[in-house]
């Protein structure tokens, strides 16, 4: 912690109501080694060390839901020797993370298409998820090999299964009954959703839950991502007036 960070802090907390539900799309670790002259998995590495901070930050502030996008459905694509250091930091991650984040009480959750993991990765998975599983202080949702479209389509495919073995009726299926088998089913929607450097797009992360999400937009590379940065997206969304559709009061 820092003067400036503890500073910011005291802003949200005279505000007051930070947001439950906190998601960010990780993103320019590739551009921060790049800028360093340094291999790409040294930013991914990077990117770790500001995981653990954010996740201290979101303690700290109160964020009862905090969710990253770490590894897309699209990312299996990129070069093999790429997709299998994220793997292994990924192994890394739940090793060196997995008993501080038991004792401060965060629940982590994997969420996305976990069959295509490796059998290490997704025996750690398994693992830290069953030993956090009774936490409740913070859920750190972790999207690996997630698509939100694949998401949806498979929410529609397992209520048009109830719908054919006539547990459901057609009249059944509305808004509710969708989010409900969603990966998402337990948490509220996101009330802030960050993206790291600089890009515009949400990148197939949450379409259906982000309907009414305020965005930010930070310049910074994600793994210069820190105390300061997510404290600051907070007091930003703090002065948004969120009217979900309707007029202001
Ligand atoms: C996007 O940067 C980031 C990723 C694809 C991976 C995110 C991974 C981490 C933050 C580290 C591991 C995290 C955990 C939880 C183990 P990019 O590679 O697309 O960057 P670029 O756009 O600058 O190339």
């Amino acid at each position: 912690m820092s003067a400036a960070s503890d500073d910011l802090l005291a802003k949200v907390r005279v505000q007051g109501a930070v947001p439950r539900h906190v998601a960010i799309i990780m993103d320019g670790n590739g551009r921060w080694a790049r800028e360093r002259l340094l291999p790409r998995p040294i930013g991914h590495r990077q990117g770790m060390k500001a995981v653990r901070e954010v996740v201290e930050a979101s303690l700290e502030v109160g964020v009862e839901v905090l969710s990253l996008f770490a590894f897309s459905q699209e990312n299996w694509q990129r070069p093999a020797g790429e997709v299998s250091a994220l793997m292994s930091l990924l192994e890394e991650y739940i090793q060196k993370e997995a008993d501080e984040l038991d004792a401060q009480g965060v629940r982590v959750v994997f969420l996305g298409d976990l069959d295509r993991l490796g059998t290490p990765q997704r025996a750690a998975v398994d693992r830290v998820m069953a030993q956090t599983a009774a936490n409740s202080k913070l859920v750190l949702n972790l999207f690996i090999s997630y698509g939100s479209r694949a998401e949806i389509t498979r929410a529609a495919r397992l209520l048009a299964e109830e719908v054919a073995a006539g547990r459901m009726t057609p009249a059944q299926v509305d808004e509710a009954a969708l989010a409900g088998k969603l990966f998402t089913a337990d948490c509220p929607d996101p009330d802030l959703l960050i993206r790291t450097s600089g890009e515009m797009r949400i990148s197939n992360f949450l379409l259906w839950q982000l309907a009414y999400t305020e965005l930010h937009i930070s310049p910074v590379f994600w793994p210069d991502f820190g105390r300061c940065e997510l404290y600051g997206a907070i007091l930003d969304f703090l002065n948004r007036d969120r009217r979900f559709g309707r007029v202001s009061a």
